[in-house]
């Protein structure tokens, strides 16, 4: 019995008639993961906050490969919006999402005294809230062959330093709901994964910013990474049949 759900699929397009819905996908690791699942066939509905310009210009990019794709205003961190970009998604697109990629995070870091209640509020909001969010809804759509992929970081497998409290609690709170998104969600096929990637240059990290070399050197590759290298292991995760709960390292051997 075949039971490889991409079997039908078209070898150089495997995404081709799927759907996805890339949180943050105007700059950045979200960006590049928008172009990748395109390039791979699938049609993108991307989130962002600030930036309409980057984002229509991925719009385009996408276009410019043959897809369907919409940039949709979203703020994760209001609990409506992480939400209603999942059914926005669907509406623009005609369905799905297929794939849920939760990109969307804030990089707040800082010495423990000085970071407060609020900010606690804030980063857990779009951190983490949204991201429980966004999967549930996407889940109530999603049929089998679903996958939620879901942007963690480096910084849950090791912590090279102070300043990371709040942001490394954030993303260990990802890793705990991707195994149990992974054994709720199994029976029906869709399958939740998480990526954590090491330091990329991109606006959040950039690879000449003040603490760039340091992060590069705890890094066995020596080197910051792209966001088209995470978004290649996010785009096999958009395709792999038997893949999940798992935790993925794109971190030029950082945890090493
Ligand atoms: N870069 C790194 O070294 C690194 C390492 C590990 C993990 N990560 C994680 O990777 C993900 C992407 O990071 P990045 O470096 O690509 O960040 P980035 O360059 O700052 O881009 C962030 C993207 O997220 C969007 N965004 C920000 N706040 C949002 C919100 N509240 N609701 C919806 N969208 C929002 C931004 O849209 P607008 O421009 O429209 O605001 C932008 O598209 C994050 O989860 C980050 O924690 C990054």
């Amino acid at each position: 019995m075949n039971t490889n759900t991409n079997a039908l699929t078209h070898p150089a397009a495997p995404l081709l008639g799927r759907t996805a819905l890339v949180t943050g996908g105007s700059r950045g690791i979200g960006a590049a993961v928008a172009l990748r699942l395109a390039r791979e066939g699938a049609d993108v509905a991307l989130t962002f906050v600030n930036g309409k310009d980057a984002a229509a210009d991925i719009v385009r990019a996408v276009e410019a490969l043959g897809r369907r794709a919409v940039a949709l205003r979203a703020d994760s961190a209001d609990p409506k919006e992480a939400e209603g970009a999942v059914e926005r998604a669907a509406l623009a697109l005609g369905g799905g999402p297929d794939v849920l990629v939760n990109n969307a995070g804030l990089g707040l870091l800082g010495p423990l005294e000085t970071l407060t209640a609020a900010d606690v509020d804030r980063l857990l909001a779009v951190n983490v809230r949204g991201v429980f969010l966004a999967s549930r809804a996407a889940a109530a759509r999603m049929t089998e062959g679903g996958r939620i992929i879901t942007v963690g970081s480096c910084m849950t497998q090791r912590v090279p330093g102070p300043g990371g409290t709040l942001y490394a609690m954030s993303k260990s709170a990802l890793a705990g709901l991707t195994k149990a998104l992974a054994r709720e969600l199994g029976p029906r096929g869709i399958t939740a994964n998480i990526v954590h990637p090491g330091p990329i240059d991109t606006d959040m990290n950039p690879a000449d910013g003040p603490f760039a070399a340091g992060q590069a050197a705890l890094t066995a590759l020596g080197r910051f990474g792209t966001a088209d290298e995470v978004a290649s292991t996010v785009a096999h995760l958009a395709q792999a049949t038997y893949v999940t709960g798992a935790e993925f390292a794109v971190d030029g051997g950082h945890a090493a």
